[in-house]
């Protein structure tokens, strides 16, 4: 089918946070133990550190970290992490039912974001714990002051602060799973009275509020009203999170997952608002998507991933939501970062989750090798592509109809602009049809007042939206050049039915 679009750089929707490409490491399965960090493993470093797995994150282009949770930190004490590993406490893991050694902790953490080049970002317990224990840590990371706790900092090898940015107060506390669930009031009591304490110790955090752990809650809407009602002087940001996945085998609904992700942005953005008018405030609270991607939660047979493990079982390290995500997992984690572009004026970080082992685009084998899944190459290339400003791609093509969302559009596109040059994102979601897009290129070629050419183009398909890559074929699916060419003032790309394409024009 034929469709067409408008590339002009006046259609601007907002300069990109870099911290919309973050990433998540949680303690959870073996993200931490046999992911990163895995002593015998011939490619380790002297800290025990996969040589091979920071090349791939490096690769990856993730900006932000969020770091040890997750559902993991509504009961992790953080002291345990620090210190000489000889005197570390192994410790129950509630959440995911597992034994936390803490041979990692934050001073290893940090050890390893200083070799993948990545920032800080940490969520304190409002679980098991609460303002002190935030307080504590707040005061051990960013104090330059010297009290007992950055004695102990020093003690530890670490004179200077971490100087962390930010910080998330607690994690899903809407979710009756989490350890220490609170009701929208008193978790937005407990998210103001922290954030005030937080920012005496240190004014220049900046603070995420939890939202809900998806738009399916039955708390949704009026979760996001109550807590910011609470904590909208205290905070910057109110977060989402929000996972997709086939079911069903129905493909076609599954690549819509991008309309319901803007429609949860929207939503948050118009509840934020709401609450900045009732209060007559002209403050802009703005979202982090910190937990987003394909996840296969539900399983067909009706369980839930990461829930093996009852009773006497607490094993170090289990293989934890080891997802294997195919060409189709692939073009639609694609359209969700196109979605996340699109609302860059508001969405102002964002962490994929996870990063290693874990609903992750790069895998390991202990003893063995390190691989990127589908899901490695829309992240890698649009991190790398996607910089400078946003923009708004309006695109006419045909559409189908989502049995949750309605009318959806097959076509779905958006552009981003740099000194360099512009790069175009887009994702067709039909199952059935191949489009020939026709970009109307005349608004940026008089705004450069020159012509521009493709200097480097990508595509994601597989004809077997199934084919995925494994330990045994670690390079089954790849992307590769795609069809699209300059002619005059109009940009022809080919996509085929299920794919997503990344084209770089300068
Ligand atoms: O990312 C996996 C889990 O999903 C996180 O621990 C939790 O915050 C969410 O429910």
């Amino acid at each position: 089918t034929d469709a067409s679009a408008r590339l002009d750089p006046h259609y601007e929707i907002a300069d990109i946070d870099r911290r919309l490409f973050g990433g998540f490491v949680e303690h959870l399965g073996r993200h931490i133990y046999d992911g990163i960090f895995e002593p015998g493993h011939p490619s380790a470093d002297s800290d025990g550190f996969r040589t091979d797995v920071i090349e791939l994150v490096k690769e990856l282009g993730v900006s932000t970290i969020r770091y040890p949770g997750g559902n993991f930190v509504s009961g992790y004490k953080w002291e345990d992490g620090i210190g000489p590993k000889a005197g570390r406490p192994r410790r129950l893991d509630l959440a995911w039912h597992s034994t936390e050694t803490n041979e990692v902790g934050l001073h290893e953490f940090q050890a390893w974001l200083d070799r993948v080049g990545s920032e800080l970002m940490l969520a304190v317990n409002l679980g098991t714990r609460g303002t002190p224990e935030a307080l504590d840590l707040l005061e051990y990371a960013n104090s330059d002051a010297q009290t007992a706790w950055t004695d102990q900092r020093t003690a530890n090898g670490r004179e200077t602060p971490f100087g962390v940015k930010m910080w998330c107060l607690g994690n899903e506390m809407d979710g009756p799973w989490q350890i220490g669930h609170l009701d929208a009031d008193d978790y937005g009591k407990l998210a103001s009275r922290t954030a005030k304490a937080m920012r005496m110790l240190d004014p220049g955090v900046e603070l995420v509020a939890c939202g809900s752990s998806g738009r399916g809650m039955p708390t949704f809407g009026s979760w996001e009203r109550t807590v910011l009602e609470h904590t909208f002087d205290d905070v910057d940001f109110i977060s989402c999170h929000s996972y997709y996945q086939e079911h069903d085998g129905d493909a076609q609904e599954f690549l819509a997952s991008g309309v319901d992700m803007a429609r949860f942005i929207e939503s948050v953005v118009a509840i934020a608002d709401t609450v900045a008018a009732t209060k007559k405030n002209d403050k802009r609270i703005m979202i982090s998507f910190d937990e987003w991607n394909v996840w296969y939660l539900h399983r067909e047979d009706g369980t839930e991933s990461g829930h093996e493990f009852k009773g006497g079982a607490w094993p170090v390290a289990p293989r934890l939501l080891e997802d294997k995500y195919n060409a189709l997992d692939a073009v639609v984690f694609g359209d969700l970062l196109i979605t996340l572009l699109q609302h860059a004026d508001r969405v102002r970080s964002a962490s994929l989750a996870q990063l290693v082992n874990v609903i992750a685009p790069i895998m390991t084998e202990p003893g063995g090798p390190a691989w990127r899944q589908t899901t490695f190459f829309p992240f890698a290339i649009t991190s790398r592509l996607g910089q400078g400003r946003a923009l708004r791609v309006p695109v006419s093509s045909a559409s189908f109809t989502s049995e949750k969302l309605g009318d959806v559009p097959t076509l779905n596109a958006v552009a981003t602009i740099d000194d360099e040059g512009v790069s175009l994102f887009v994702v067709n979601r039909s199952t059935t049809d191949a489009a020939d897009l026709r970009v109307d290129l005349t608004p940026l070629v008089r705004e450069l007042g020159r012509g521009v050419e493709v200097i480097e183009s990508h595509l994601l398909h597989d004809d077997d939206l199934y084919a995925a890559n494994t330990l045994e074929n670690t390079e089954r699916v790849g992307v590769r050049e795609a069809a699209a060419s300059v002619d005059g003032d109009v940009l022809t790309v080919a996509l085929p039915a299920v794919s997503w394409a990344a084209i770089r024009l300068a």
